[in-house]
């Protein structure tokens, strides 16, 4: 009990680490929080910092998901030996995705930037890649369709989050797939969590002044 609670504490520490804070703070003299939606993510960090920075928060936003659920929790608890999940791991997904969502959690809640994070999409890409990467493969495609169709990030991670669930259902219910159902459970939790963050979002979508971003080139805001 006290090794999971240890645990767990590591994967909300992990995620806590405000990337795009910390690389706007200590490459640009830059706090994110005051510039573009104000957003402590990858999206506004493309925007305010520049690609590179962008680039460079999104793999360690998704990387902070992806070693809690993957890395702390196969070797914390000895379930596996390396780098590839040993057969059977499909019995230590509940401790796996438990990582992963504490690791969300603290990127949604940093303890390191007064509890104001960020909106958990790329955090929760990497936890779920490490746990099970096909239906993150659809939701990533769904993704990068509807950036590359609307240009709108936010619609594409709300997306993206709906229909990872539906995904996995499809797998283990039409297709036969071996899925744990804690996944799916966790999943669905995780998904209305990363929309729910996303409601600013929603209403700029809504009110029809939502941002779009500029991957024509400077065409508009
Ligand atoms: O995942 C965040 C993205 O969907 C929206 O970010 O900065 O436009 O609110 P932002």
């Amino acid at each position: 009990m006290v090794s999971l609670l240890i645990v767990l504490s590591i994967s909300y520490l992990l995620g806590s680490i405000p990337s795009s804070l910390w690389v706007g703070q200590i490459f640009h003299h830059t706090d994110i929080r005051k510039f573009g939606s104000g957003n402590l993510g990858t999206t506004n960090a493309f925007r305010i910092l520049g690609w590179k920075s962008g680039i460079s928060v999104l793999f360690l936003d998704f990387m902070k998901g992806f070693v809690a659920s993957y890395w702390v929790a196969m070797y914390a608890f000895e379930i596996g030996s390396g780098p590839i999940a040993p057969p059977g791991w499909e019995a230590d997904a509940f401790l796996m995705i438990t990582c992963g969502l504490f690791a969300v959690i603290g990127h949604m809640f940093p303890i390191f930037a007064n509890f104001k994070g960020g909106k958990g999409a790329a955090t929760a890409c990497g936890m779920l890649y490490g746990i099970e990467p096909i239906s993150i493969g659809i939701s990533s495609a769904i993704f990068v369709v509807v950036v590359l169709t609307t240009r709108y990030v936010s619609l594409a991670s709300i997306l993206g989050s709906f229909i990872y669930p539906i995904s996995l259902l499809i797998m283990r219910y039409g297709l036969g797939y071996n899925v744990d159902g804690s996944i799916i459970i966790f999943a669905t939790f995780i998904a209305t969590g990363i929309i729910v963050k996303h409601r600013s979002n929603i209403k700029r979508l809504m009110d029809g002044n939502e941002n779009r971003v500029n991957i024509y080139g400077n065409k508009d805001k």
